[in-house]
Parts: structure tokens; sequence; C-alpha cells
């Protein structure tokens, strides 16, 4: 198997046939070899940056029905929130002082935040702060919607595909969602201009190593500029409760070879990679992530935004959650920068030809 590593590493591409065999003969000491690869990979373009994304989970309602997803329409038990412009400034008031440059605004499918308020919040945001990038995790808009957001300032949408494969996409989501508008709005993102983001959960209910075969290909053919994957991890008042969530064996496996096929991805270790395993987001680290998205939500918020039983953080004052990052980044070697840690293809350059970015201070 090693030899496929190899090709992976020199071509960043293998067969639907390669992979899928890579997949299922996959051994502790082959993932060992595969995360060497992946590392060499990460630290030949970024170093040993690790970037930081402030998540802001600034609503819970949504109109959709993922049967995974804890804060779906149905679970009538999900107590809903959303939050106001200035709350959402103040998010970003306090994650700038902790040495955040991007913002993650992510939330449920909710009319309620009209393309005008939309709008006008990616405005406030970048007249405070433009030297931040703006990252949306809002779900299928519209081409005009998505092109009003990046007009005002937008400058990265994460639109995870779940699944690229059509039957599994029909058992993860109701009859209304199909894979196709998913991928079409990908499609729209990129050529629009966002660094996009699509992903998938590893270990969803009926996943099989063809349908991830398949995400691998789709990735590969979409080329996107962040791909975010992380375990699937049940909810308990879903009709996925009696599932078992995905292992952080085959989610490491997964992020070494998506390091290997796009070298320079943005690639989080999530915050289910971290919630399945107490060093889970070092190991997506040392497994070839660059990326951790600490949670910039006010504390009152967070327990309600459960989109999966036992997710981490929802205690912790942001400082915390960035200090407690910067200790465990530290622990495995590698450093987190002050940067908007863009895409290789989107940075600024300074005189040297390097990235504009700093070391956070100890203790900052
Ligand atoms: N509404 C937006 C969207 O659909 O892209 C963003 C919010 S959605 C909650 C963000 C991501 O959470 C989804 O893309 C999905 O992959 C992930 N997610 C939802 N339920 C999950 C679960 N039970 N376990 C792990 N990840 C989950
Ligand atoms: Fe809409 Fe999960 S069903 S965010």
């Amino acid at each position: 198997m090693k030899h496929l590593i190899d090709r992976l590493y020199e071509t960043s591409t293998l067969t639907a046939a390669e992979y899928r065999e890579l997949i299922d003969n996959r051994t502790p000491e082959l993932a060992e070899y595969l995360f060497e690869k992946a590392r060499d990979v990460r630290i030949r373009h970024y170093g040993h940056d690790v970037y930081l994304r402030g998540l802001i989970e600034f609503t819970n309602h949504c109109k959709n029905d993922c049967y995974y997803c804890g804060i779906r329409r149905s679970n009538c038990q999900a107590e809903r929130y959303r939050l106001t412009k200035e709350q959402i400034l103040e998010c970003c008031a306090v994650g700038y002082e902790l040495g955040f440059r991007t913002f993650v605004l992510q939330g449920g499918e909710d009319g309620y935040y009209t393309d005008e308020k939309m709008v006008d919040i990616i405005r406030a945001i970048k007249a405070k702060y433009p030297d931040c990038a703006i990252t949306l995790s809002i779900g299928e808009k519209s081409y005009d919607s998505y092109k009003a957001f990046f007009d005002a300032g937008a400058d990265r949408y994460l639109l995870r595909h779940e699944t690229a494969n059509v039957e599994h996409y029909g058992k993860l989501h109701p009859k209304n969602l199909s894979l196709e508008n998913r991928k079409q709005c990908l499609y729209n993102l990129k050529e629009i201009g966002y660094q996009v983001g699509c992903g998938f959960m590893v270990g969803s209910p009926y996943q099989t190593t063809d349908c991830l075969v398949d995400d691998l290909l789709f990735i590969q053919e979409l080329k996107p500029h962040m791909v975010g994957i992380g375990p699937f991890i049940p909810h308990h008042a879903t009709p996925f409760a009696g599932f078992s969530g995905g292992t952080l064996e085959l989610t490491l496996f997964l992020l070494g070879i998506i390091r290997l096929m796009l070298p320079t991805v943005l690639l989080p270790a999530t915050t289910a990679l971290g919630t399945i395993h107490p060093r889970g987001r070092e190991l997506g680290i040392l497994a070839g992530a660059n990326v951790v998205m600490p949670n910039l939500s006010p504390r009152s918020v967070r327990p309600k935004y459960m989109l999966y039983d036992n997710k981490i953080c929802t205690g912790d004052e942001a400082a915390e959650c960035r200090q407690c990052m910067q200790r465990r980044i530290e622990s495995i070697g590698y450093r987190v920068v002050v940067s908007r840690g863009d895409h290789k293809s989107f940075q600024k350059k300074d005189s040297e030809g390097e990235e504009v970015s700093d070391p956070i201070k100890k203790g900052a």
C-alpha cells in the first residue's frame, strides 16, 4: 500500500479503485507513513503555522431537517436563539483582542436573517475590522444572495457537501434537499470568487468505502480551498440517535489523504474530532491539518448550538478556549499565528515573498 501513498504524495491523485484499496487496507503502520508524508507537505507550504478561526454560532434556527443534525427543524427540544448584530460585533471585538483575524459566521438556514440583514452585518464587521477575513457558513442560497454577501465583503464560504454519493445523500436528508443543488451552490461560490470549503462527516449512517471514494473524487474535481471533515457524532433527539459515530482512526486517515491530494488546502482539525478524543485536534494537526476553530459564541448560547451530543467547549469563555488551543498546539511543536490565514493562492506577500503573519505572543 505504501506505493499508493508515495504516488499520491508525488502526483496528488489516485484512481477510484486505488483510493478504495488504500482505505480498505489501511493499518496503523500505513497510517503513520501517510501522516509523515502529509506533515512533510503541510510543512513545505505552511511551515508549523496553525491558523485560527473564531467561530460565531449566531443562530440555531433552521428551516431544514437533516436527519443527523441536532438543530434540525423537527427537534422541538432545541431551545432556539438568535444573536443581534451588536452581539455578533461584540464577539468580533473579543476575538480581535485575542488575536483572531478570521470570523466564521455559522448558523442554521434561518430566514430571519434576510440578505439585507446579512449584508448589513458583513459590512459592519468589515468596517470595524478591515484586516480580518469573514467566512460564512449559512447553507444553500441563491447565486444572487451569495454575490451580495461577497460584494459586501465576505471572503470565504463553508458548505460541506456532506456526501458526494446521491443515494447516500438521500439517506441523510429529506427529499426537498438534493446533492445536485448542494454541488451547484459550491460551483456558484467558486465562480463568484470566494475561497470555498466543502466537506463531509466521517462515519455517517449508511456510509460505505464507495461513498468515501466519491467524496474524494468530488474534492479532486472541485479543488476547494478548504475541506472540513469531522466524525459524525449522534445526537439523542434526531432520527440517527441509535447509530454509532465515526472513528478517530478513519478521520485522521482521511485528513492525511486530503492533505496529499490538495497540498495547499486549509484543513481544520474540527471540534467534533476534539469531542471524540481528548487529543483529537492535536492528532488532526499531526495528520496534516493546519486550522483550528475555537468558539467565540457568547457562553450563554453555546449549549444551545448542540449539533451532536457531548460537544466540547460549551462552558468556556472565548479567552479560555483560545489559551487552551494555544497550549495544545505548542505541546506538539506547532505555533498559532495572528493572520487571516488565507489559502496560498489568495495570500498577500511582503517584499520577501513571505506571508504577512506574526506568531502570537506567549500569554497574549
Ligand atoms: N446550515 C449550514 C450548512 O448547512 O452548511 C451550517 C451549519 S451545519 C450545522 C454545519 C455542519 O455541521 C454540517 O455541514 C454537518 O456536516 C455538521 N454536523 C451536523 N450534525 C452533525 C453531527 N451529528 N455530527 C457531526 N457533524 C455534524
Ligand atoms: Fe439546518 Fe442542521 S438541519 S443546520
